[in-house]
């Protein structure tokens, strides 16, 4: 297995290209299912998990076709046309892998009106159920099975028939699935206290691009009109929010400067104010977003939320960040249990972190160093690069085909901002 290796140190200078936003094109590639015309999505990142999507849109009918990629250039256009669908099945060996694969439920169940898809069972930030995907199905007509580890979902005559749904708590998933089940609806379909994430304000406007009507997109109410049909589209993937805030933590703890370009500030406010209150100098460019940082961070309290409060997403690698600041840092996780995963391997840095159900205190050091370590989920590996960027010596984290899920080129872009980073290749 592959190894990413770090020497410590090293001032980061420079400017980051921020890819297309792998939440957003993993919610994007679905849409592909609701037309028999080509749906085409530009500046997909290069990712493991947007390879795994088109392999399943594949098994659908879903044909894929990628233009005018260079191995060089960041990003790709990807063409996917389901004229006809020849299969309704999401198959337990994909979901498995890739718990996106849920996100086809809602597309195929508009589309043919039958959907199966097997559940996709915990995952290591803790038990993640799908119950409101279904109920908000169900709300809008359709008829649901659990069997054999499988969903199956069915429209009656064929389609469904429109509802309403509040959602007892935020999810950004099953907002995602409710409203590409609703766009082809017999009637309308309204859905409240909806996730209001950018990925889904980028899913709801990809959708009105192909000709869906949707009210309210961005607030917490969304209401949907379902339409006979959908037509094809072109449409670029935002940017990713996630990957730029995880390079400004990269960025403070090695007391550096970049540029991220293509960031969005507009996108990840609750980000940069966290930033700034660790001291940061933050300010939108031309291109993007300028962070720079003297002298080492200061403490921050951060509790995650639903957007527009702090991403769960970003929890990880401010917690890295602060591991070098001059006191103590309070953090809460409150959407995943078991989100803490990164904690015993940054002790491993020497770290002083305190955990205590859902709350982590911070206390800075005043150096950490290096030593082999074990990404164990996507963002707690962010947070392992970011603490060894900064570490004396040398970091290597293993397992690293889960940054592979969610970061483009990771190593090339940190080099290129002066870190001295390698994989090692298992060949
Ligand atoms: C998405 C993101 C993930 C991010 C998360 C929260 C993708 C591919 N993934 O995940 O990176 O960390 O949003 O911002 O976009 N819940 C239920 N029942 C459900 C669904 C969710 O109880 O049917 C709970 C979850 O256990 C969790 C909370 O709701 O406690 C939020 O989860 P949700 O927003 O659905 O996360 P995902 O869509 O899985």
């Amino acid at each position: 297995m592959d190894q990413i290796v770090i020497r410590g140190g090293q001032r980061l200078k420079g400017r980051i290209p921020i890819s297309g936003a792998k939440n957003a094109a993993l919610t994007l590639l679905p849409c592909a299912l609701l037309t028999d015309e080509p749906l085409t999505l530009r500046n997909l990142p290069r990712l493991a998990d947007v390879d795994g999507f088109g392999h399943l849109l594949n098994q659908l009918g879903c044909s894929t076709t990628i233009e005018g990629s260079r191995p060089e250039d960041f990003g790709r256009v990807m063409t996917a046309r389901a004229t006809t669908l020849t299969s309704t099945v999401a198959p337990y060996d994909i979901v498995r892998k890739m718990r996106a694969s849920i996100l086809v439920l809602g597309p195929l169940l508009a589309r043919a009106g039958e959907a199966t898809v097997s559940l996709p069972g915990g995952c290591a930030i803790g038990n993640r159920p799908i119950d409101l995907h279904l109920k908000a199905l169900e709300a809008f007509g359709a008829e649901i099975e659990l069997a054999s580890g499988y969903v199956k979902a069915v429209a009656p005559g064929g389609r469904l028939a429109g509802g309403k749904f509040t959602f007892p708590v935020v999810s950004v998933g099953a907002t995602e699935n409710a409203v590409m089940a609703a766009v082809l609806a017999k009637g309308t379909c309204v859905l409240e206290n909806a996730a209001r994430e950018p990925e889904i304000v980028d899913l709801c406007n990809c959708l009105v691009a192909m000709g869906a009507h949707i009210e309210g997109i961005g607030t917490e109410t969304l209401t949907i009109e379902g339409v006979d049909r959908l037509h094809g589209a072109t449409y670029r993937v935002m940017a990713d929010r996630i990957e730029a805030g995880s390079y400004a933590c990269a960025a403070v703890i090695t007391e550096g400067d970049v540029e991220l370009v293509g960031a969005k500030a507009s996108e990840m406010e609750a980000t940069l104010a966290a930033l700034r209150e660790a001291g940061a100098t933050v300010e939108e460019t031309k291109a993007g977003i300028r962070v720079a940082m003297s002298g080492r961070a200061q403490p921050i309290t951060l509790s995650t939320a639903p957007y527009p409060g702090f991403a769960t997403d970003m929890q990880a690698q401010f917690m890295a960040m602060a591991t070098l600041g001059t006191g103590a840092s309070l953090f809460t996780e409150t959407i995943f249990e078991n989100r803490y995963m990164h904690v015993p391997e940054l002790a491993r840095m020497g770290c002083d972190i305190q955990v205590k159900g859902r709350t982590a205190v911070v206390r800075g050091v005043d150096k950490l160093i290096g030593a082999p370590v074990m990404a164990t989920d996507l963002r707690a590996s962010m947070s392992l690069i970011i603490a060894g960027l900064a570490a004396e010596g040398q970091t290597e984290v293993n397992r690293v085909y889960h940054l592979d899920r969610g970061y483009e080129r990771l190593e090339e872009k940190l080099q290129a901002v002066g870190a001295d980073i390698e994989r090692i290749s298992a060949g």
